[in-house]
């Protein structure tokens, strides 16, 4: 794969493309003109809260729902005015997943090679390898209604595979799992890139699934992109992380104060929040100051940049849905 950034970013063509995309529900305006450019085997993940409107821009352009203004054009086809050729080229996996509870695995995977116009032996075929790849061939007999989460959640991308797509939209593909088949998720998105150079278009809450899978990365905010750029470049607009010392005194808790300028403390519930990384040479920095000047901390906790993070930089407020409604982070900012 090349590597230049310059060179794939003027010979790849897009994938997709949007630019002015505009939708309101009554008087509640969802998305309030969205650009973007999506360049041809690359991962671009849509990041933000509960109610951003990340599912309604996925309905547009995957033609489900159309546009109150604006135009997108996927693989070079208008999603208003070619839908069906629009169709032909993407996979759609919701967060209301389309398999059958209560057909098997393999069923279900038939029954798409039928809606593909797949011959039997090419269903057949094409089922047992999506089956294999997945890790799904010793459960592929046992109806769906018995399969875990992350099961299914494999199941319905492999279904959305049995066409061949070469953009593929995923709505919140592991919004619900385990930290293990979110990994295990992670790998096969990875892998379609690598391995088949598709698109992957991708909507997501988690900033970590972001930055551990897209080329490119925007942040969606009440229906207006806030941010975009590479994980790195968003990161770096994100000073969230900080280091959070509890102390049991106040005297300790102004002295550290004092010794760490960049710290902000907070008088009520005796913490100070130091301004960091959370990387080792950055914690060793910490305590070695402590232990020079004999500030007695009794503990430490390591925060890193997350969406709220994200939302409280580059919007000044707390996202709409909090993650953590008894969160006091407010409290030391
Ligand atoms: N069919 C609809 N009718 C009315 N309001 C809708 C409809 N679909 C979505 N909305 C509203 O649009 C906003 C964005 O929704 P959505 O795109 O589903 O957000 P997200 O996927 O980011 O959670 C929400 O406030 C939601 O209630
Ligand atoms: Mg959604």
């Amino acid at each position: 794969m090349p590597t230049a950034p310059q060179m794939s970013t003027t010979t790849r063509a897009d994938a997709i493309s949007a630019t002015g995309l505009r939708k309101s529900y009554g008087d509640k305006m969802v998305l309030d003109g969205i650009d973007l450019r999506i360049p041809e085997g690359t991962i671009f993940a849509l990041l933000g809260p509960n109610g951003a409107g990340k599912t309604t821009t996925v309905e547009i352009l995957s033609t489900l729902i159309s546009a109150d203004a604006g135009r997108a054009r996927i693989a070079g086809h208008d999603v208003a005015s070619d839908a069906d050729s629009v169709r032909r080229r993407i996979g759609v996996t919701g967060q209301f997943a389309a398999v059958d509870g209560l057909l098997t695995a393999e069923e279900n995977l038939l029954l798409m090679a039928d809606l593909h116009h797949l011959s039997r032996r090419e269903g057949r075929r094409r089922a047992a390898e999506l089956l294999a790849r997945f890790e799904l061939t010793e459960a592929a007999r046992k109806n769906v209604a018995t399969f875990s989460g992350g099961m299914r959640r494999k199941l319905d991308l492999a279904m959305t595979l049995v066409g061949r797509p070469r953009i593929i939209f995923l709505d919140e593909p592991t919004t619900g799992l385990d930290p293990r088949s979110r990994r295990v998720m992670w790998g096969l998105i990875r892998d379609l890139v690598t391995d088949q150079g598709v698109t992957i278009f991708l909507t997501t809450q988690y900033l970590e699934e972001a930055d551990q899978l897209a080329d490119r990365i925007a942040v969606l905010d009440h229906g207006k992109l806030v941010a975009e750029g590479t994980a790195d470049e968003l990161k770096r607009r994100i000073p969230g992380g900080h280091v959070r010392l509890q102390f049991t005194d106040e005297t300790h808790l102004t002295a550290a104060a004092d010794l760490f300028g960049t710290a902000t403390p907070d008088d009520e519930s005796l913490t100070l929040r130091i301004p960091g990384d959370g990387t080792l040479p950055h914690l060793r920095a910490v305590l070695d100051a402590l232990d020079t000047t004999g500030i007695r901390a009794e503990s430490l906790t390591v925060h890193t940049p997350d969406l709220d993070d994200v939302f409280l930089t580059l919007t000044g407020r707390q996202p709409a849905a909090p993650a953590h409604p008894n969160s006091q982070k407010d409290a030391t900012r």
